[in-house]
């Protein structure tokens, strides 16, 4: 069974599906792929859509209606892709945020695509003080963390947690993203895999894929592991991260050293 936490399902809310008619055709590629529960996460705060806790709530129980008259067997779960700003906390106290678990433990944080701003690791702090355990959204994506894995490794030494899209893992966007994909794996610098799905062509799911890959290459035992971390995130239950296999990461190329007094 497959548990999907990271969807852009909910019909013209972001840039994800813009119909009824695109959610329930990727709905029913999600049924097709062995997916059973999906959590919808419209983004927020991304500097293009804003997609309120109360509202979300209200549009996935209308999908899941639509879902059930077509008589497609998926349950969906409202939540949130929340990008990472100096509202963080006062929409959260506000109960404009939605967790993954549905409990407030686990949020879906995204952070710019080309950067990681210099405040990140100070709001993190802030959330995991609160009781908050932060999903970094496909850390593989971001261009100064593909640069430099260390940064990622510091955010999971936190208690951060690192989502894996399953289409970087697919190979299917590039050489480069599928590299930092395994590496990831490897280094045990994600725990969950989602598929961020957002069209049936450009962005599908890439779930069963992505699973029967990181069988190939790390076994099934790791297959489960990912499984059974999504299962607890949506259950609100505690997951196990790994450490042992977050040692240190060093892939930042190395400055020439200059030897100075030589010229
Ligand atoms: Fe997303």
């Amino acid at each position: 069974m497959i548990i999907d936490l990271h969807s852009h399902l909910i019909p013209g809310v972001d840039d994800g599906a813009q119909t009824l008619e695109d959610s329930l055709k990727l709905a029913k590629l999600a049924v097709d792929e062995g997916i059973k529960h999906i959590v919808l996460t419209p983004h927020h705060r991304n500097g293009q859509f804003n997609n309120y806790a109360e509202t979300i709530i209200k549009q996935t129980e209308e999908l899941q209606q639509a879902f059930d008259n077509a008589g497609i067997s998926l349950t969906v779960y409202p939540g949130q892709e929340i990008r990472l700003t100096e509202y963080f906390m006062d929409d959260l106290f506000d109960q404009k945020l939605l967790s993954l678990d549905g409990g407030g433990k686990y949020y879906l944080i995204e952070l710019p695509t080309k950067r990681v701003p210099s405040f990140t690791k100070e709001y993190l702090q802030m959330m995991i003080d609160q009781g908050i355990t932060p999903i970094i959204a496909h850390p593989e994506r971001n261009a100064e963390i593909m640069k430099d894995y260390s940064i990622l490794q510091e955010f999971i030494d936190m208690g951060c947690i690192g989502q894996l899209t399953a289409i970087s893992y697919s190979g299917n966007i590039g050489e480069e993203f599928l590299k930092v994909a395994c590496d990831f794996i490897r280094l045990g610098l994600v725990q969950i895999m989602s598929s961020d799905v957002h069209h049936i062509e450009w962005r599908p799911f890439n779930m069963k894929s992505g699973y029967e890959r990181m069988e190939q290459e790390f076994g099934i035992e790791k297959v489960q592991e990912f499984k059974d971390n999504a299962r607890s995130i949506i259950n609100g239950d505690d997951i196990i991260v790994n450490k042992i296999q977050t040692k240190k990461v060093k892939n930042k190329p190395k400055k020439k050293k200059r030897f100075f007094g030589l010229f």
